[in-house]
Order: structure tokens, then C-alpha cells, then sequence
């Protein structure tokens, strides 16, 4: 009974939604554009790196961009970013390439 209450109160209020602090969001997105952007194209759409567009991130799994972010993809360009960002902010960073805002 108490864990289900819990449950509810967690879902209703900001649990499932660790974003980052608004200041942090303005400093994500200026690294994202500078740094990402160096391999990901001015504007995301695509350099070295392939595009970060909603259009082109649609089709794929959350966790497999969270995992890309995160580590890295071995054997290719693409480095971590675990020393830069933390978990919150890389699934936030998912959600908000996803979502083009
Ligand atoms: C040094 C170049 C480089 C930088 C800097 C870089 N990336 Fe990448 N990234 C790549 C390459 C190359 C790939 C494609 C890897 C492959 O072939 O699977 C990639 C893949 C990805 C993917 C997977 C896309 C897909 O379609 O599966 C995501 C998401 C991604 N990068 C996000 C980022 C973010 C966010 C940043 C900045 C924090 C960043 N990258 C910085 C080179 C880079």
C-alpha cells in the first residue's frame, strides 16, 4: 500500500524528471553546438558525424544515443562524454536533440 502511494506521488511530481538547472541547459547547448558541432556540422546536420536532427535521430533507440554519448563508439570518432556531462544531462541532451528544441 505505502510503496504504490509513493509510487503515484513520484510519478506526479518531478521524479522522472532529473533536468538540468536552466543555467546548465544554456552552458549544454553552447558546448553542443561548438564542440558536437565540430564533427556534427554547424547546425547538427551532419559533417564527420552524422546528423543530430530530430529527423535523423527519430528512428533510434534513446538508450542506444544515451550509450553513444556516454562511451563513445570504439573504433570510431566519436569520443565520450562521461567527464563532461552526467547521466541527467545526457538523457536530457537526448530528449532535446530529439525533440529540436
Ligand atoms: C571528433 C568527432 C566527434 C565529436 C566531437 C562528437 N562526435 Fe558524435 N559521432 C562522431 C562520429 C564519427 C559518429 C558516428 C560513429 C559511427 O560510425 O557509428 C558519432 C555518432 C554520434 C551519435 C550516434 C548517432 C547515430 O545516428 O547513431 C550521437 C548521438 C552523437 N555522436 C552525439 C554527439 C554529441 C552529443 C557530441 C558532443 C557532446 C558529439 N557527438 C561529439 C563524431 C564525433
Amino acid at each position: 500500500m505505502k510503496k504504490s502511494l509513493l509510487l503515484l506521488l513520484c510519478i506526479s511530481s518531478s521524479c522522472l524528471a532529473a533536468e538540468p538547472l536552466a543555467e546548465r541547459q544554456i552552458e549544454i547547448r553552447a558546448l553542443v553546438q561548438n564542440t558536437c558541432g565540430g564533427c556534427h556540422g554547424v547546425g547538427l546536420d551532419g559533417g564527420m558525424g552524422p546528423s543530430l536532427k530530430p529527423e535523423a535521430l527519430a528512428s533510434k533507440a534513446d538508450d542506444l544515443l544515451i550509450t553513444t554519448i556516454t562511451n563513445g563508439r570504439k573504433g570510431t570518432a566519436m569520443p565520450s562524454w562521461k567527464a563532461t556531462f552526467n547521466a541527467d544531462e545526457i538523457a536530457w541532451l537526448v530528449s532535446t536533440l530529439k525533440s529540436g528544441k
